[in-house]
């Protein structure tokens, strides 16, 4: 199975003639760049991205899961051995698993969730950006990164240093909470910390439990991503690459974003066990699966492996390492120097200033401060001076933990989707959040 793209002027389906490698149809002419479908052809796509930024926007997009925290010390959801569905959940003794994240359920019973949060789901100040989260700062740096589509609510994008308005949380972020019952907005910090002291925060006009704005089964998507669809999604519609990582792409409508992506837009998918085939694969549209191992795949390349070491294999071949790895050093630098308060200081900027009565340290959530800015310039200036003098990069303990994201969600598209609720793996676009 090709991309099934009919030609005008051809009585045939020239995709047929793409999968004997003579690349006639429109989506394939297009993404023939892509010379091989493994790390080579990935790095050599990329080498021209780079190259045609110069003249025009390079637009990257990113969709990620909880694999690319797991080296942040995350556990992921369904991996068999250390995911949290399969590992954590026993103690509380819930109906199923997902239980956990359900809305009925944590009306009627605050208590596993709250004991969860207290001490699996906050984010501890060591747990620090992986090196898969500095590669997609890295990739912003150099202007060729435009979304973020993440699954996480571990916010460690935000901490990574990468500007909170490319970074799309589609299961919501712990940052701000809200009463589960009126929805109140409440401060997300003061009712993370509570929870972690052991209290079960209520809301001060009606109540209700207090909840951090994570989405839950049966809950509506965030507002912020409702509108992103609403909008076809242009930074998926205009996308030059897509790369997937560290999902197992079970859950909708996430892993529906895959498919509003152009068809000649090459899509790579990196994760360490799985292949991406726990996702919905019901609807038909063609560009609706993923290729990867099928006839007639032009465009979709599974890397499989650990999502750090293969980003780090991608930056070694596109001569990006040296930048890497003084991205690391200066955000490991900084942390040292800032301390466990780094991190609450900059997932919860706003709370913290007004606690304080003067100006947040930060700036805005996820951005990154003049001061801190100048800090890493003057850190990679001084970095660069270093390499010239020495030849070779000192080893500093990030470093040697290296060493080892055309079509859109078409209406027909979208109206399959709120239909298929069939293996509860399903949210309808702007209705309620259902996961597997
Ligand atoms: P999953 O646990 O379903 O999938 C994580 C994937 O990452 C698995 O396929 C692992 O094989 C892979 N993986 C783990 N470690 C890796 C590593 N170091 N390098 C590369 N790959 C690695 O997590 P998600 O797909 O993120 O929703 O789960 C989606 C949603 O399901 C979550 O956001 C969560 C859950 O219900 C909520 O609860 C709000
Ligand atoms: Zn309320």
């Amino acid at each position: 199975m090709g991309c099934a793209t009919s030609h005008p002027l051809l009585p045939f389906n020239p995709c047929c003639l793409c999968s004997l490698g003579l690349n006639l149809c429109c989506s394939c002419v297009n993404s023939h760049n892509l010379k091989s479908l493994d790390l080579n052809g990935v790095t050599q796509f990329m080498e021209k991205l780079e190259q045609k930024k110069e003249r025009k926007d390079v637009r990257i997009v990113v969709m990620v899961g909880a694999g690319i925290s797991v080296s942040a010390g995350v556990p992921d959801f369904r991996s068999m051995t250390t995911g949290i569905y399969q590992n954590k959940m026993d103690k509380y003794s819930l109906p199923t698993p997902q239980h956990m994240f359900d809305i009925d359920y944590f009306i009627s019973d605050q208590g596993p969730f709250y004991d969860f949060v207290k001490t699996e789901l906050y984010p501890k100040s060591s747990t620090l950006p992986t090196v898969f989260h500095h590669f997609m700062n890295l990739l912003q740096e150099k202007k060729m990164l435009s979304r973020i589509y993440t699954q996480n609510i571990d916010m460690l994008e935000r901490l990574a240093g990468i500007p909170q308005e490319i970074i799309c949380e589609v299961h919501g972020t712990l940052s701000t909470s809200s009463c589960a019952n009126c929805k109140k907005q409440c401060d997300g910090f003061t009712t993370m910390r509570r929870i972690r002291k052991g209290e079960k925060p209520t809301c001060e006009k009606c109540g209700g439990p207090q909840k951090p704005d994570i989405v839950f089964f049966g809950e509506k998507m965030p507002r912020k991503v409702q509108e992103q669809m609403k909008l076809d999604m242009p930074d998926l519609k205009k996308c030059d690459l897509l790369i997937v990582a560290g999902t197992s792409l079970a859950v909708q409508p996430f892993a529906s974003f895959i498919d509003a992506v152009p068809r000649s837009t090459p899509r790579i998918f990196i994760n360490r066990d799985s292949d991406g085939s726990g996702r919905n694969g019901e609807y038909d549209d063609p560009g609706g699966q993923h290729l990867w191992g099928k006839c007639g795949n032009y465009r979709d390349v599974l890397l499989r492996g650990d999502c750090d070491k293969v980003v780090t294999n991608i930056c070694r071949d596109l001569g990006w390492l040296a930048e890497l790895q003084s991205k690391i050093k200066t955000f490991a630098d900084l942390h040292k120097k800032k301390g466990s308060t780094n991190v609450e200081e900059k997932l919860f900027p706003t709370q913290m200033g007004e606690r304080r009565g003067s100006k947040t340290a930060w700036g805005a959530i996820g951005s990154t401060s003049s001061k801190e800015r100048l800090d890493a310039r003057r850190s990679n200036a001084s970095e660069k001076v270093r390499r010239k003098s020495s030849g070779k990069l000192k080893k500093s303990e990030s470093e040697r933990s290296m060493n080892r994201n055309g079509g859109s969600i078409s209406p027909s598209h979208r109206r399959k989707l709120s239909k298929s609720n069939s293996n509860s793996s399903l949210t309808s676009v702007g209705s309620a959040a259902v996961h597997p």
